[in-house]
């Protein structure tokens, strides 16, 4: 182990130069991996500028916003800036029929307008540390996977309680290389934070599904909220009497921009890739479960959009749910045309040839790793039946029917109850409660019904006879009105469709809580449907998945030894990373270039007036048609909206500031091009793109759209 890690350190004296090949970066090992690249790239900043545990850098203004978006710091006075998608949910909530945020947009005008979001929180990382050796202390290779994986984690269990911690911060220890190495993130979170603006709709998500993962774009994503602390700067749930925090960093913006060729970083938390996967699981990956996940998500996308479109407070309340189930929807499509398209299989297939040569070359690697390919792949054929219905079941009972979901929740409370007694139970119910409150206020039941019957039809359609209730079967019935008609049934009398009822039920004493819940249609429901799946299906999953994923972490640090003059990233895991390329454009498709920047008349282009998703706010066209654009406009005199660039980004790194040169704002990284969105398996430099709000346009929609200008004085503006 030790020798690996040492070599991905030490793989680097000899560099290719130039574009990047995509990557996220540990902002630690810059200095080791790539400084010396991005120098050549036109970077001015040094490695510890960017990183640095003792004095304020780079890294000290950007945050894992809520744990699921990145934000940055723009001002001395806490001032975060991240995706208008990213606050969508506090925005959301402080909004009515009457009161329309989403719609209208919101401002606060001085701080005592800022609104509170409970359970709303930033984090920073204080250091970032290799503890591989002490993760894996007393692990050997020829261990079972069960124990090996215990052994880890009671290393880990170690590592964060030896260390002392005040209220607020964490470690979290994290495994990279697909568990040949592991860091320690000393984190520090904040759990004040206020909303201080959004723009309408109409720019934060101007474009909306039919624009999402499309370039060119002209969408204003961005929102913006403060950090608060208590009188000592130190963090503090919500008080009155909490001030504005101060940050060790914040971010210049740099109203010059950027143009094609320049340099740019972006720093945040991407959540997950995959880029190294076999051959076999990336085809499984485009052909099964993609496109399983994609029918079901078309069929209750369908259902939500009809109800969404003629009734204003269901809108309000599926606006959320519909944009997250509609993100990944949209971007699956684009991956497998992606993978198609760019030939993943066929290059991973070379590249395999590859590895099997010079494995084949080596005695020694040949007996460590001669059959290692062969055994994954044959691990994925296993799996890929299993696969493909564990697909249909987590799109059915984890993500498009809330019902469905809390049955799951229930039927979990009850074997806690059953194999670790009430004090358990009582524990993960007040937890569950909490959650739930939330689910259900962006619920409907009657929109809801109408998803669950035609996705159960679709369900029992395509998952074989074998794996299904036929009983059940018979009950749902085989047509749409019948299957309708039973669902509206179940709706009406299980007494889990409104929270008010399941509180009820749940606030019993656990052993009446339980049979009441036995009893109870749609948990009865919940539990023959999954029965033949927990049987049949995910003993079978589990095992070949558990058992691929062990073989990724030989084949991963196979990988590392075999290739050893080439330089790895680490995939995505939700910790801090550095990507970096240059502003470019692309062809999409022969013969068409892709320029580097839209600009506000392709907004005026798109306006279809009263449009859902292409309206633009009158106010907007009246600066459009003065030029009243203030000190933001291009060079060209034109106000630059959107921009793309060659950074390796993913989910997860919406909101994360897209900075220049010389460490200075320039952009807000949301979204990748549709050509390019494999890139979470297979990054392509030369279609790849990640883009981003141009900092101009942000500031000009602060400045001259919302007339904040207090705001904008708030912030450092650099030339
Ligand atoms: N595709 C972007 C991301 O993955 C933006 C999503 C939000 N926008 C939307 N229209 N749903 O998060
Ligand atoms: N919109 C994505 C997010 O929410 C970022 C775009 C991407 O997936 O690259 O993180």
């Amino acid at each position: 182990m030790k020798i690996l890690n040492s070599l991905v350190l030490l793989l680097f004296a000899s560099l290719c130069i130039g574009q990047s090949n995509g990557g996220m970066w540990l902002p630690n090992l810059l200095e080791q991996l790539n400084e010396e690249e991005m120098h050549a790239m036109g970077m001015e900043l040094t490695a510890s500028d960017i990183y640095d545990i003792n004095s304020g850098s780079l890294k000290d203004a950007v945050v894992h916003f809520g744990g699921f978006c990145t934000g940055e710091v723009i001002s001395s006075q806490g001032l975060v800036l991240t995706n208008h998608h990213c606050g969508y949910g506090q925005i959301q909530s402080h909004s009515s029929v009457e009161n329309n945020y989403l719609e209208d947009g919101f401002w606060a005008m001085d701080k005592s307008e800022e609104l509170p979001n409970p359970g709303l929180f930033v984090k920073f990382i204080n250091k970032i540390v290799d503890v591989t050796d002490a993760a894996l202390a007393e692990v050997s290779d020829d261990m079972e996977l069960a124990q090996r994986n215990a052994i880890i984690e009671e290393n880990i269990e170690a590592i964060v309680n030896t260390a002392e911690l005040a209220e607020f911060e964490e470690i979290e220890v994290k495994p990279f290389y697909k568990g040949n190495q592991f860091y320690a993130f000393y984190t520090i979170s904040y759990p004040d934070v206020r909303l201080v603006g959004a723009p309408p709709s109409s720019i934060g998500k101007f474009g909306a599904d039919t624009d999402n993962w499309v370039w060119p774009r002209h969408t204003g994503d961005f929102s913006i909220f403060r950090i608060y602390a208590d009188k000592d700067n130190n963090p503090a749930e919500y008080s009155e009497d909490n001030v504005p925090f101060t940050p060790k960093h914040h971010l210049p913006i740099n109203i010059s921009g950027a143009k094609e060729g320049d340099f740019t970083m972006v720093f945040g938390f991407p959540g997950r890739t995959n880029e190294y996967l076999p051959a076999s699981a990336v085809k499984q990956t485009a052909a099964i479960v993609d496109p399983a996940k994609v029918a079901m998500r078309d069929v209750s996308l369908k259902v939500m959009d009809k109800y969404m479109r003629a009734n204003e407070a269901i809108k309000i309340k599926y606006a959320s749910k519909f944009a997250s189930i509609a993100n990944y929807w949209k971007k699956w499509i684009g991956e497998m045309q992606g993978l198609e398209r760019s030939n993943a299989v066929g290059k991973k297939q070379v590249y395999e040839q590859e590895f099997m040569a010079r494995v084949n070359a080596n005695p020694e690697l040949k007996a460590k790793y001669g059959d290692l390919l062969n055994e994954l792949n044959g691990l994925y054929q296993n799996l890929q039946p299993y696969a493909e219905v564990n697909a249909y079941h987590s799109e059915l009972t984890g993500r498009n029917t809330l019902m469905l979901n809390v049955a799951y929740y229930m039927n979990r409370l009850e074997n806690l109850y059953n194999t670790e007694g009430e004090e358990a139970y009582n524990g993960f119910k007040g937890r569950l409660l909490n959650y739930l409150e939330g689910q259900y206020k962006n619920y409907d039941s009657t929109v809801e019904a109408e998803v669950f019957a035609k996705l159960i039809q679709l369900y029992f359609e395509k998952v074989p006879g074998n794996y299904l209730d036929q009983n059940l079967m018979e009950i749902v019935g085989r047509t749409d009105s019948k299957a309708m008609a039973f669902a509206k049934e179940l709706y009406k009398v299980s007494g889990i469709t409104n929270f008010e009822s399941l509180k009820t039920i749940l606030d019993l004493p656990a052993n009446e809580a339980i049979e009441a819940l036995g009893k109870d249609e749609m948990v009865l429901f919940y539990k023959k449907l999954n029965a033949p799946f927990e049987e049949k299906v995910k003993p079978n999953y589990d095992k070949y998945n558990n058992a691929a994923s062990d073989l990724q972490r030989i084949y991963m640090a196979a990988q590392l030894e075999v290739f050893s003059e080439k330089r790895f990233f680490p995939d995505a895991n939700s910790t801090m990373r550095v990507t970096y390329g240059k502003v470019d454009g692309y062809y999409p498709k022969d013969a068409v270039y892709y320029g580097t920047h839209t600009y506000l008349e392709g907004v005026m282009e798109k306006y279809v007036p009263g449009d859902y998703e292409f309206d633009v706010p009158k106010q907007l066209i009246k600066l459009y048609n003065q030029k009243d654009y203030g000190e933001y406009a291009d060079s060209n005199g034109k106000v630059p909206v959107n921009f793309i660039a060659s950074n390796h980004t993913t989910g997860g790194n919406s909101g994360s500031p897209a900075i220049d040169a010389k460490g200075n704002l320039i952009g807000l990284n949301f979204d990748r091009a549709w050509e390019g969105t494999m890139s979470d398996i297979n990054y392509d430099p030369a279609i790849c793109r990640n883009i981003m709000v141009d900092a101009r346009y942000i500031l000009f929609i602060v400045d001259k759209f919302a007339g904040a200008e207090h705001l904008i004085k708030e912030m450092t503006i650099v030339k």
